[in-house]
Parts: structure tokens; sequence; C-alpha cells
């Protein structure tokens, strides 16, 4: 008989947990395969949120996070520290997804030891290396050290072949995210009190449209977060809205808006929400207004209009489907196009009822099957 293939699946941030959940699942209760988790601790809290959810206990924890650590620091000790544990487990693959410190040091830290690389959610580009930022050469590195890419659309597979990498081993499998939301939904639908916890909030702003907001990109931090909170306020002048904004930990983000927002009383300036909770806010939202990747893709999987508050995105699907609209963080621009939204029925309905092109949820055992085949 043949003998199990072992992939060391390593992530550290609360997106690549969400994303990569789905597939550890599958893996595991594959007979086919030995799953091993490595988590690098780069996120500390909104890690443990996911794999407490996910019920996820990793083989391995770097716990590296340190708060304001710099981008070279981790990734000194993500390299070193990655390797360490690959040269434990011999792992036959490495699965690593996006574009994070932890996945471009997981694929390096792979390269050197000569393991294949599969790499979840390939071929993003913005086209910008400074958009996001280190983002976009942080997945580039990785698109050119992987053996098996699994690109979410046609546009992300046509990205890779552009820069010359094997069509071979490009394969469209869609976005493991949407596999997540199925799965947090289902989870919900059984168990409601999952995500129950933001009932006082929901009775607080009963009657009030909500828009759900979340910030947290490096290129945004200064400047931006001024702009954007200067946008929070002066949507939050209209009494018929709420706006709930759990705020990322960094603390770069929390200090601006705190300071800018505390205190308005259709603002609820939260903590993290875990992802039941963050599932319920996509639910109960009349819209998104965010600078994050994974929200781009959930929301529309949900009907919800977003607006994202950065100047280039790496998922033009969204905005070509119509699901999503590029407003940066001018507050004038933002204020126009969440009242556009608000208030003519018309523009809504375009928005929600336009179709998501991110996945039918069975990526996870799409990728399983590549990684049999290979
Ligand atoms: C990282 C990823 C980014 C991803 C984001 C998701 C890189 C280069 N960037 O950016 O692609 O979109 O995660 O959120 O890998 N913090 C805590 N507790 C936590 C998490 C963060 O206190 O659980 C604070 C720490 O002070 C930390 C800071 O937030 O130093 C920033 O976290 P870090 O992972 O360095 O970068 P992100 O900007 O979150
Ligand atoms: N999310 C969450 N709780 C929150 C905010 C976001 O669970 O309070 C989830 C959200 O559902 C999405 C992911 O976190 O799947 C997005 O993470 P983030 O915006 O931090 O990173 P990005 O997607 O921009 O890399």
């Amino acid at each position: 008989m043949q003998r199990p293939c072992r992939i060391l699946t390593l992530f550290g941030t609360r997106p690549e947990a969400i994303k990569l959940f789905p597939l550890v699942h599958a893996l595991e209760a594959d007979p086919r395969f030995v799953s091993r988790v490595c988590v690098s601790g780069q996120h500390r809290d909104l890690l443990d949120q996911v794999l407490a959810i996910a019920g996820l206990a990793p083989d391995h924890d770097l716990d590296l996070m340190k708060p304001g650590q710099s981008l070279d620091a981790l990734t000194a000790a993500l390299l070193m520290g990655l390797g360490q544990v690959m040269d434990a487990e011999k792992p036959d693959w490495i699965v690593v997804q996006g574009d994070t410190a932890t996945a471009m040091a997981g694929a390096i830290a792979a390269y050197y030891r000569k393991i294949p690389v599969c790499h979840v959610e390939a071929g993003l580009r913005s086209g910008n290396i400074h958009h996001p930022w280190p983002e976009e050469v942080n997945r580039k590195i990785i698109g050119t050290l992987a053996a098996l890419h699994c690109a979410p659309t046609d546009t992300a597979a046509r990205a890779l072949r552009n820069e010359c990498v094997d069509p071979g081993a490009i394969h469209v499998t869609g976005n493991t995210v949407i596999d997540a939301l199925h799965w947090i939904t289902a989870r919900i639908a059984e168990k409601p009190e999952l995500a129950a916890g933001l009932a006082d909030l929901e009775r607080r702003f009963s009657g009030r449209r909500i828009i759900g907001v979340t910030s947290h990109r490096r290129e945004n931090l200064g400047e931006g977060m001024e702009r954007i909170a200067a946008a929070i306020r002066m949507l939050a002048v209209q009494e018929d809205l709420a706006i709930i904004f759990p705020l990322h930990l960094n603390p770069d983000v929390r200090s601006v808006m705190t300071d800018r927002l505390a205190g308005l009383d259709n603002v609820a300036l939260i903590e993290p929400l875990d992802y039941p909770h963050f599932a319920r806010l996509l639910d109960i939202c009349h819209l998104m207004l965010t600078d994050s990747g994974g929200v781009q893709e959930e929301a529309p999987a949900l009907g919800k209009p977003v607006l994202v508050m950065r100047e280039t995105t790496e998922r033009p699907e969204s905005v070509a489907a119509g699901t999503a609209r590029l407003v940066g963080t001018d507050p004038d621009r933002i204020v126009t196009e969440a009242s556009r939204l608000l208030y003519d029925g018309a523009a809504y309905a375009r928005m929600a009822l336009a179709h998501n092109p991110f996945g039918d949820g069975k990526s996870a055992p799409r990728i399983v099957e590549l990684l049999a085949s290979v």
C-alpha cells in the first residue's frame, strides 16, 4: 500500500486560518494524507478565535507575535522557526495561503529544503507593489516558488500565466473562503447561540440601517485611517444609520478610531468579532465599508454591497461583477458612494443582486484532489 502523503499546512493570521480550516478539515478526513498544522502565531488573539471555532489544534505553535514588531524582525523569526518545523516534520508538501509574512517565509523555507509548495489563493495581483503593501510582493514571491497554484478565479489563473508560470501547475479551484462561509453558516443554523452576542446592539440599533466597517491595511495606517474616521463621522450625522465597527487589534488602528469616534451615539466601536459573529454582522448589515481582502469576497456571497476603501484591488472580479466599488479613503467620496447605496434603491439592488465570482464552496475538496494527483 502506498504511504500517505504528508502535508504540512502553515498559517499565522486570522484570514489565513479562516481560508485554510476547510482544507485542513478535508485533509484530516482523508486517509490518503497525514495532515500536520503549524501556526506561526503572527496574530495571537485573532488567530486563536478562528482555531477555537474551527476546532483546530495545531501540532506546532511558534507564538511569534510581538506587539509592534517590524516586518524584518517578524520575517527573520518566521524563516528560522518554520524551517525548524519542516526539518522535524519532513513533509512531502507545504501548503500556504495568500500573501502574509507567514505564507511568504514558509514558501522560502520550503524552497530552501526543496519541499514543493501548494499555494492556495494564487494569482491575485493589483499590479502595484505598494498596494497592498507588502502583500503584493509576498504573493509574487510565493508565485515564483510554488509547484501547485490554486487560483480562485480565471482572472487569477491568467495573471499567473502572464508571469510565465507553468500552465500545467495552475488550477482554478474557487476560493476556500466560500467553503468557510458555508461551514460557519451551517453551524450557526444548528446552534444560533454561536452568533447571538450582537443581540444588544441589534436592539439598540433597531429601525436603523447598519453599515459594517473594518479597516486594518498597513498602507492606510496614519493619514488613511484619519480619512476613514472622518468619513464615518460624516456618515454618523445621519440618524437613520448605525455603524458597527469591530476594531482590528493593531494599536495603530485602534488609537485613531477610538480618539476620533468614541462617544458617537450611533457608532459602535467593538472588539474584533469571532467568525460566527462576523458572519452575523454581514447578515444584518445593509452594506460593508472595508479595506479587507476577505470581506470583499464574503459580503457579495451574502448579497451585501461592498465599498472598498483602497486605491487598487487584487480582486477586480468583484468590481467587474458589480458587487464591489473602489472608493479609496477620501471622506467625501466614501460618503457620496455610501449615500447612493443607502438612498437609491435601484443602485443598491444592482450591487446586491450581482453574481458572486469567488466560488461555489467546494474549493477545499478540489484542492485535496489536486494534492492527491501530484
Ligand atoms: C497581517 C497581514 C495582512 C493581513 C492581516 C489580516 C502581513 C505582512 N500582513 O497584517 O496581509 O491582511 O494580517 O488581519 O503578514 N495584533 C494583536 N493581536 C492579534 C493580531 C494583531 O495585538 O491577534 C497587533 C500586534 O501589535 C501586531 C499588529 O497588530 O504587531 C499587526 O499585526 P501583523 O500581523 O504584523 O500585521 P497586520 O497588519 O495584521
Ligand atoms: N473577520 C472576523 N472578525 C472581524 C473582522 C473580520 O472574523 O471582526 C473575518 C472576516 O470574516 C474575513 C477575515 O476576518 O474572513 C478578514 O480578515 P482581515 O480583514 O483581517 O484580513 P484580509 O482579508 O484583509 O487579509
